[in-house]
C-alpha cells in the first residue's frame, strides 16, 4: 500500500514539475517574443527619429541661403528618366544623356545659343516640352571639369529670381552637360555688343538690369551663408529672360567664401578683374563689385570692356571713360548712341557717381552691393521693381 501510495506521490510530483516546467518554457518564450517586439519598435522609431534629424539639418543648412528646393527642379524631377542625386546640400537631377541628344537635335549647330572658353551652349526642347539651355564642357580638360563640379554642387543650393536656375546634369564618355532654365534673350553681352548694338534696351531697362544684377549679388554676398563670390560677373554672364528680367549665370568660378577657401588659382576675365586679386590674390566681396562697377560702365556707354585700339594696344574702359566721367559737361557726350539723350541728366550723373564708386582701385572705398542696390532703387520705374514714379507712356520702347 504504501509503495503504491509512494509512487502514485512520485509520479504526481514529476507531472507536476512537467506543467510547471512547460508552464517556465512558456512563461520564457512570451519574455522572448516581448522583448523582441519591443526591440524591433525601438529600432524603427529610432530610426525615424535618425532621419527626421539628418533631414532637419539639411533644410536648416540650406535654409541659411533660402534655398529650399529649386521649383524648375521639382517639376522636372517628375519625370522617370531624371535621378534626383543630393550634393554637397542640395539636390539636383541626373538627366538621362539621351534627352540631350534628342532635345538638342544631336547637338545641331543651329541650336548653339553662345561659345564659350569650354564649349558652347545649346537650345533643347525636353520633355514636358520643357525649354533648355545645355552646356556641353569637354570631359578631357581638368579645369572644365572642376568647373563643371563646382557650378553644379553651387548652383544646386541657390534659388533667386535673379539667379539662373539648375534643371540638371548629365554626362556620357566625352562630355559633361549642365542643364539650365532657358534665357530667351541671351546676354546682356549679345545685346549691347552684338548686331543690334544695344537698340533694344533703353535706358529704363538698363537701369532695370542693373538693379536685377545688383539684387543677385546682393543674395550672394549677405543670404548665403557663408557669402559666395562669383569671380566671373562680366555681360557674357548676365543673361536675359523673355522680359529681359536679368540673372547672373556661370557659377564655375564662384568660392564659398570662409576661412578653408583662400587659395584659388587665379581666375576671371581681363577688363573684370579687381586689381588687388589680380596683383596680391586678394578676393573679397569688393571683386564682385568692382566687376559690376566694369558692367554698369558697359550699360552706361555702350563700349566692351577692353577696346582694342590697334594690334597689340589696348584700353581699359575705365581709363577711357573717368575724364569724362568726372566731368558732367563732357559726360552726356560719350553715352551709348543707342540712349543718348533719353535720361534725365540727374539720373546719369547718379549712376555715374555710383560706376566711378564700384571701380575704385581700393577695394576699401567701393561700396558694398547693398549700398549700390538702395542708390540704384530709386531710378528704376515703379513698375519695372524700382520705386521711381514715372509719367505712363504707350510702350516701354517710349518712355
Ligand atoms: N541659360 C542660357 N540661356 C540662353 N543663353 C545662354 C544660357 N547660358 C549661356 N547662354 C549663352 O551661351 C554663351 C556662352 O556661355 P558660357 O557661359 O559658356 O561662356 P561665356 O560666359 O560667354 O564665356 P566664358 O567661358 O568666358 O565664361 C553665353 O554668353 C550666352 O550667350
Ligand atoms: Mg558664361
Amino acid at each position: 500500500m504504501s509503495f503504491i501510495v509512494t509512487a502514485y506521490i512520485t509520479c504526481h510530483y514529476q507531472q507536476r514539475e512537467k506543467e510547471l516546467h512547460k508552464q517556465e518554457s512558456n512563461n520564457m518564450r512570451l519574455v522572448i517574443s516581448l522583448a523582441a517586439t519591443f526591440s524591433l519598435v525601438g529600432i524603427i522609431l529610432l530610426c525615424s527619429l535618425l532621419y527626421w534629424f539628418c533631414h532637419r539639418r539639411r533644410n536648416l543648412k540650406s535654409s541659411g541661403c533660402g534655398c529650399s528646393g529649386i521649383t524648375f527642379l521639382n517639376r522636372f524631377s517628375r519625370s522617370k528618366t531624371l535621378d534626383k542625386r543630393t550634393t554637397k546640400q542640395g539636390t539636383v537631377s541626373l538627366i538621362d544623356y539621351n534627352i540631350l541628344e534628342e532635345g538638342t537635335s544631336g547637338f545641331k549647330e543651329s541650336n548653339i545659343l553662345g561659345q564659350g572658353g569650354f564649349g558652347c551652349v545649346y537650345s533643347a526642347t525636353l520633355e514636358n516640352n520643357i525649354s533648355a539651355a545645355v552646356k556641353k564642357l569637354d570631359c578631357a580638360n581638368e579645369d572644365a571639369a572642376k568647373e563643371f563640379k563646382s557650378e553644379v554642387e553651387i548652383l544646386s543650393k541657390l534659388q533667386h529670381p535673379n539667379i539662373i536656375s539648375l534643371l540638371g546634369y548629365s554626362t556620357n564618355d566625352t562630355a559633361r552637360f549642365i542643364v539650365y532654365e532657358l534665357m530667351p534673350n541671351v546676354s546682356l553681352e549679345s545685346h549691347l555688343h552684338g548686331s543690334s548694338q544695344g537698340s533694344a534696351i533703353t535706358w529704363p531697362m538698363r537701369m532695370k538690369i542693373a538693379l536685377d544684377v545688383t539684387r543677385g549679388l546682393e543674395y550672394l554676398h549677405e543670404h548665403c551663408h557663408p557669402a559666395i563670390i562669383h569671380r566671373d560677373l562680366k555681360s557674357s554672364n548676365i543673361l536675359l529672360d523673355s522680359n529681359f528680367n536679368a540673372k547672373i549665370s556661370d557659377f564655375g568660378l564662384a568660392v564659398v567664401d570662409g576661412p578653408k577657401n583662400k587659395n584659388h588659382k587665379l581666375s576671371g576675365t581681363v577688363g573684370y578683374v579687381a586689381p588687388e586679386y589680380l596683383l596680391n590674390g586678394q578676393l573679397t566681396e569688393k571683386s564682385d563689385v568692382y566687376a559690376f562697377g566694369v558692367v554698369l560702365l558697359e550699360l552706361l556707354l555702350g563700349k566692351k570692356p577692353v577696346e582694342k585700339l590697334a594690334p597689340g594696344e589696348c584700353q581699359s574702359i575705365i581709363t577711357w571713360a573717368m575724364p569724362y566721367l568726372t566731368d558732367r559737361t563732357k559726360l552726356p557726350s560719350v553715352i551709348d548712341p543707342a540712349i543718348k539723350d533719353t535720361m534725365d541728366l540727374k539720373h546719369l550723373y547718379q549712376v555715374a557717381a555710383v560706376a566711378i564708386l564700384c571701380v575704385q582701385p581700393e577695394p576699401s572705398y567701393r561700396p558694398l552691393i547693398t549700398d549700390v542696390l538702395h542708390s540704384l532703387i530709386p531710378l528704376v520705374p515703379m513698375e519695372l521693381g524700382g520705386t521711381l514714379k514715372t509719367i505712363k507712356c504707350a510702350s516701354m520702347d517710349h518712355c
